[in-house]
């Protein structure tokens, strides 16, 4: 399982909406998704409207259950490949059984820099922070990057919102492109009425229009994601190597 965190101090630049709409991209081409609601506005968790306790993890290690009042901390979604839990103990990140049940762990934050969510960043594999192409922002972005290094947690922005007629905007993507490098996905995501209607459709983009020209931008920041992942496999791959030959 790879641990995928939406993340950014500052409010309303789409953690949430990239959380719901990026779980249901990776779904559709057949990963198996735990959606983790880690914001106490819980509105991923009321998107996905958890049903019945997922049975998948109803052997799960009593160990976990336990902890949590209601028994099964992890629900079933209207979704086959999504599952859909609120974040009590972050430990369940560790949990060997979770690990193996889920390809993918996708986490909303909440629009904080503090203890909880420096908890929770420690355990992501990646960190994704969604940046809208404003002055206030782009300075935001200094210190979500420090507190991103001080847990040492790879991370990658992707612009949202971005409008072609706002003049401002492409500047902005130019002058963050300079700047961030590598470190910002190619991809923008369109400020975009069907993501407004979609939501409050109670509905992703994809199941809102199938046609709509975000869902393009939505793929291609996919790829984009799944590349970053496959890097950090890699990298993985290479410290067990390096521990193996001491
Ligand atoms: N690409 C987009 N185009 C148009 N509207 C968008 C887009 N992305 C997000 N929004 C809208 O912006 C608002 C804030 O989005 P969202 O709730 O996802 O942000 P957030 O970062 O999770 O906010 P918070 O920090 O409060 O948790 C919502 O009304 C959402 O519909
Ligand atoms: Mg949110």
């Amino acid at each position: 399982m790879t641990t995928l965190a939406f993340y950014n101090n500052k409010g309303g630049v789409g953690k949430t909406t990239a959380t719901i709409n990026i779980a249901y991209a990776l779904a559709e081409i057949g990963k198996h998704i735990l959606v983790i609601d880690c914001d106490s506005q819980r509105n991923t968790s009321r998107f996905f409207g958890g049903g019945e306790a997922a049975g998948v993890i109803e052997g799960i290690i009593d160990r976990i259950a336990d902890k949590f009042s209601d028994g099964s901390p992890i629900s079933r979604t209207r979704y086959p490949n999504i599952d859909v839990m609120l974040l009590d103990d972050v430990h369940i990140l560790e949990e060997k059984t979770v690990r193996e049940l889920y390809d993918f762990a996708v986490l909303d934050l909440p629009p904080a820099m503090n203890e909880y969510t420096s908890d929770i960043l420690r355990l992501c594999d990646f960190v994704l922070v969604p940046i809208e192409l404003e002055s206030f922002s782009i300075q935001g972005l200094s210190n979500v990057s420090e507190t991103l290094s001080a847990v040492g947690k790879p991370f990658c922005c992707f612009v949202n919102k971005y409008n072609k007629s706002v003049k401002a905007h492409e500047a902005m993507f130019t002058l963050a492109r300079e700047n961030l490098g590598d470190i910002l996905l190619n991809t923008p995501l369109p400020y975009s009425p069907a993501i407004i209607n979609s939501i409050t459709a109670d509905k992703t983009v994809a199941e809102y229009w199938r046609f709509s020209p975000v869902l393009y931008s939505l793929g291609g920041l996919v790829e984009e994601i799944l590349q970053n992942v496959e890097k950090l496999d890699k990298l993985d791959k290479f410290d067990e190597l390096g521990k193996a030959v001491g």
